[in-house]
């Protein structure tokens, strides 16, 4: 794995902002789509006082046990979500798809994800389409098109209704929190 793809810079952030967000409840239920070694929630576990049920998904067997192994896209399209309080797309790049199941499945709950963006990394077409963004525009000059990818984001979910988000950002890692209503 290259160093750009450590599994869990910020840990202790992203635990945080977890904990500052979920619902007093005593039983949650989790979809941790990018389950990894699982350390996120293993440590919210420790901490969060109901009990909290996980369903684990990650395209390789790691450390975490119990894993749905497989793209996590097939599964979101197929698992019940509205038996599900919160989703957690901790990605390493920008959970777009992922995104746009859980919108077009009409989630309500919490949603947590990581927004990556690499120095020369090109935005997702469909992304920039959906915020008005035409093909010719864009193969004319990609890296325009690709700048601001965070600003970009926020305004994507905020045509999806997402108008409170709650961020961390170092860098070009950004941690994101929210509310699907
Ligand atoms: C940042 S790490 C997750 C760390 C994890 N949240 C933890 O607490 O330890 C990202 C993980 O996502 C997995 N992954 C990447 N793309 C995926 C996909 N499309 N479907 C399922 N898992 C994926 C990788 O194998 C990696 O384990």
């Amino acid at each position: 794995m290259s160093k750009a793809q450590t599994d869990n810079s910020y840990l202790w952030d992203k635990i945080s902002l977890r904990l500052s967000m979920l619902p007093q409840k005593k039983a949650l239920r989790v979809i941790d789509a990018y389950a990894g070694h699982g350390l996120i929630w293993k440590n919210i576990q420790k901490k969060y006082k109901g009990k909290i049920n996980i369903t684990k998904i990650d395209k390789e067997q790691k450390g975490a046990r119990f894993v749905l192994i497989g793209d996590n896209t097939k599964f979101l399209m197929s698992l019940p979500l509205n038996k599900y309080d919160v989703i957690d797309l901790d990605a390493y790049g920008v959970p777009y798809e992922q995104l746009k199941i859980i919108f077009n499945r009409g989630f309500k709950g919490i949603v947590f994800a990581t927004f990556i963006q690499s120095a020369l990394g090109r935005l997702n077409y469909g992304f920039l389409k959906d915020l008005g963004y035409t093909k010719p525009m864009i193969d004319k000059c990609p890296s325009l098109f690709s700048k601001h990818g965070l600003q970009k984001l926020e305004r994507w979910l905020l045509l999806q209704g997402i108008n409170k988000i709650i961020i961390r950002s170092h860098s070009r890692k950004s941690y994101l929190g929210f509310e699907v209503k």
